[in-house]
């Protein structure tokens, strides 16, 4: 029997359905992104790379640095709570309504925390019951926000503030979000290691920072030179026998410096509409019985 038209069809359908699910689904989701606003200060959102930055994407990709490190963030939702930010007048009023709302603080850790807030009240709680403390609180004269603390492992360890959304790659192309984590996730690198010489000196040795590391050196993005006299201006301080040899010192080359710019750039803690972070700004401790003893710490 003839299925010539039979096996056509199906493989239209079957072609025109990836088609579907590949490229026009994507494209309607995300092909449209602009800019988008932060919050509360409605800035627009994402910059673009400053030029050395730019060059140091390039720098990024051709030595493969995503083989090992991810750019994406994940989360697992959000907990909800709430800060008070200041005191009023009456501070025995306000401790009074801490201990009314969140009764399991003690007493005299929360006469310490009104006169050093901001103090993260509840944490972990449904957004009326949040509602309900801040009215009681406000009441006593204090100042409060509500909180929104995104959840989630890579959260947990210090890889970003919020997940990871599309309008954070807008102007890099091609995205780098690799898949595989032999190292940590690079996302918020840039807020979390602001230091270049850290950088720098990482680089050239991971051993000198992380003793073991299966980073591999990048020793060709730096120039050894001899010291001569004075002193060399852009070395590299290294560590009591770190340097390549008596008297030599470690220069980063230009490349080295713009992919050290690169990774100073990427930073994904401003808080969007579809990702959001509202925290007090300083140290905060928190507690409750939902919490432990975990911290808010921006
Ligand atoms: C073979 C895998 C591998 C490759 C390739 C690699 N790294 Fe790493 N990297 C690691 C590991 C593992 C760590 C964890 C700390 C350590 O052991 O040094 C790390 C740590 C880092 C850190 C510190 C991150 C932190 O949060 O402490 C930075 C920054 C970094 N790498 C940048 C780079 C750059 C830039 C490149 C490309 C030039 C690169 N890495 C290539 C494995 C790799």
């Amino acid at each position: 029997m003839n299925r010539g038209a039979w096996v056509f069809v199906v493989s239209l359908l079957g072609l025109a359905g990836s088609w579907y699910g590949m490229v026009l689904y994507p494209q309607v989701q995300l092909g449209r992104q602009v800019e988008t606003r932060t919050v509360p200060d409605g800035q627009l959102y994402p910059a673009a790379r400053p030029g050395l930055a730019a060059q140091g994407r390039e720098v990024y990709r051709s030595e493969g640095c995503y083989t090992c490190h991810s750019q994406q963030v994940r989360q697992e939702g959000f907990s909800v709570g709430v800060a008070v930010t200041q005191a009023g007048t009456n501070l025995t009023e306000l401790v009074e309504a801490i201990l009314a709302v969140a009764p399991q603080w003690e007493r005299a850790r929360v006469a310490h925390a009104v006169t050093n807030l901001p103090f993260q009240v509840l944490d972990g709680v449904a957004p009326d019951e949040a509602e309900r403390a801040r009215k009681l609180l406000e009441s006593a004269g204090g100042a409060t926000m509500l909180t929104v603390r995104p959840l989630g492992s890579d959260i947990d360890r210090g890889w970003g503030l919020r997940r990871s959304v599309a309008a954070d790659y807008l102007w890099d192309r091609p995205v780098m979000l690799g898949s595989v984590r032999v190292g940590p996730d690079l996302a918020n690198a840039g807020a979390r290691l602001p230091d270049e010489q850290w950088l720098l000196v990482h680089l050239w040795d991971p051993q000198i920072h992380s003793p073991g590391s299966m980073m591999p050196p990048y020793r060709y993005l730096f120039e050894v030179r001899s010291a001569g006299e004075g002193e060399v201006s852009g070395a590299l301080s290294l560590p009591e026998g770190r340097a390549p040899g008596p008297g030599q010192v470690v220069v980063p080359t230009d490349r080295a410096r713009a992919l050290v710019a690169y990774l100073r750039s990427l930073q994904a803690t401003t808080s969007l509409f579809e990702a959001p972070v509202v925290l007090p700004s300083a140290g905060v401790a928190t507690a409750g019985s939902d919490l432990g003893e975990s911290g808010v710490q921006p």
